[in-house]
């Protein structure tokens, strides 16, 4: 296989190009042969003119590319290696969704010839691959995984907005069915991640080792935020003891805050989904889970605390939210908890209004239903840092004192200007 895509005599395929799955697929056009296949005709018509609807790939990162776009079974048939990056999200009642990844396996069913490979990307639980994936993908071609095809599963740490750590830069955990499949599987991937291959020992592996690198970032995180309810109530300020902490060589250095996205906050309900269907009841990763989801809530209901010590009525307060995104210096808006947020203030009556300076307005509307302001006001209460985009971090208290009325509050989720607000209330997590 590698051989043959290497002299591109055979085609490889990403299916679903989002913020994985397109430079994954740009990744190895640059060296073979690409089908870059999705099933929304809008994002492939937006990718021929080398827009990435995601916005982390500029027009030339598209350059010098042999790369198909297309959303039609015909094309997608001409590709022999096949990767899987479709959404695995979860329910409303936070149950994995693994509609996409059906569908995903069933195309795949469909146009599968013996010889070929197909490898998953999506993040899932330990087993979803050759329980969940495998049998459609047997059903619908009639061929036998390992005999007539191959099946692999390689994690993928793309960070959106991040351009340090990219595909091109970071090790690649890699498996297949068989020691076959893993030492082709880890030579093709070679073409494209350039510093280097992990081979685990089978799928399952694989697919544990990423669930698990998003499960305890959100585990520890959570120990931040709930060090920071604590902290709050001895009136000390978590960051200051984080940075006195990390002053000695083995302290883990997080930070407390919203955790929104579709990784850190979803993914380990992928795990506790399996560990319960296999009959363990998981109890730190649930407990983390739940802090993590009350914080903007929490944030929401602190804010109303300190308006009314400042003797501002919440029902006549105005409060700017800045920033919507669920992290900073992306346009991202998925899961975001600044939402929760939002919510939760106005379930106290409070006039909120939200401004980003990434996130599209309509998109923001769509999803959370309600709108971004093009114009900041001058008389808010007071004013949530929310995300700490860089542009935020410009701004000095001199700005934030002239868009709040006198006696204004300045809630700084991220503790960014800790030191540097003195003239406001100041708090942060
Ligand atoms: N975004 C990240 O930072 C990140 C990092 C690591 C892993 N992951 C995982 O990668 C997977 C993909 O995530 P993403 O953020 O790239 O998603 P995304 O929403 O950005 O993009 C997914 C794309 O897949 C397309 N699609 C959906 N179903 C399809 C199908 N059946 N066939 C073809 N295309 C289909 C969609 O139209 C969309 O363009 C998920 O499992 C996610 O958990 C994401």
């Amino acid at each position: 296989m590698f051989e043959s895509l290497i002299n591109k005599e055979s085609k490889l395929a990403v299916l679903g190009l989002g913020y994985v799955g397109l430079p994954v697929a740009l990744g190895f056009a640059k060296s073979i042969s690409v089908i870059g296949f999705d099933i929304s005709s809008k994002r492939i018509d937006l990718l021929k003119q080398q827009i990435d609807p995601s916005n982390e790939i500029s027009a030339s990162g598209f350059d010098n590319c042999d790369i198909t776009f297309t959303d039609d079974l015909a094309v997608l048939r001409q590709a022999s290696f096949f990767i899987v990056a479709v959404p695995t999200p979860v329910d409303n009642h936070n149950v994995p969704d693994l509609r996409l990844l059906a569908l995903a396996s069933e195309t795949i069913g469909k146009i599968l010839k013996k010889g070929d490979y197909v490898v998953f990307e999506s993040t899932t639980y330990p087993g979803c691959t050759e329980e969940d994936c495998l049998p459609i993908i047997e059903k619908w071609s009639g061929l036998k995984v390992k005999t007539d095809f191959k099946l692999g599963y390689s994690p993928e740490r793309i960070n959106p907005g991040d351009k340090e750590h990219t595909l091109d830069k970071i090790i690649k955990v890699v498996s297949g069915c068989d020691k076959e499949s893993l030492d082709e599987i880890a030579k093709v991937y070679s073409i494209a991640a350039k510093a280097g291959i992990h081979k685990a020992p089978t799928i399952k592996v694989a697919e544990a080792a990423k669930i698990i690198e998003n499960t305890q970032r959100d585990v520890n995180i959570a120990l931040m935020n709930e060090l920071s309810l604590i902290f709050q109530l001895m009136g000390v300020n978590t960051y200051d003891v984080i940075e006195a902490a990390s002053t000695k060589w083995n302290f883990l250095k997080f930070y407390p805050g919203l955790v929104g996205g579709h990784c850190i906050s979803v993914d380990p309900y992928y795990l506790t989904y399996k560990a319960n269907a296999l009959g363990y009841e998981p109890e730190v990763i649930t407990s983390g889970r739940r802090i993590n989801d009350d914080m903007g809530p929490y944030i929401a209901r602190r804010t109303v605390q300190l308006l009314t010590q400042l003797g501002k009525d919440p029902g006549k307060s105005k409060v700017l939210v800045m920033g919507a995104t669920f992290k900073e210096n992306i346009t991202d808006l998925r899961n975001s908890k600044v939402v929760d947020l939002v919510n939760e203030l106005k379930l106290f009556s409070l006039q909120v209004e939200v401004t980003d300076p990434h996130a599209s307005g309509e998109e923001v509307l769509q999803q959370y239903g309600f709108s971004l302001v093009k114009q900041v006001a001058k008389d808010y209460d007071a004013v949530i840092l929310a995300v700490n985009h860089a542009a935020f971090n410009k701004m000095d208290e001199d700005y934030f004192l002239s868009i709040t009325r006198p006696n204004a509050l300045f809630m700084d989720v991220k503790g960014v200007f800790r030191n540097k607000i003195t003239r406001m209330t100041y708090w942060s997590l």
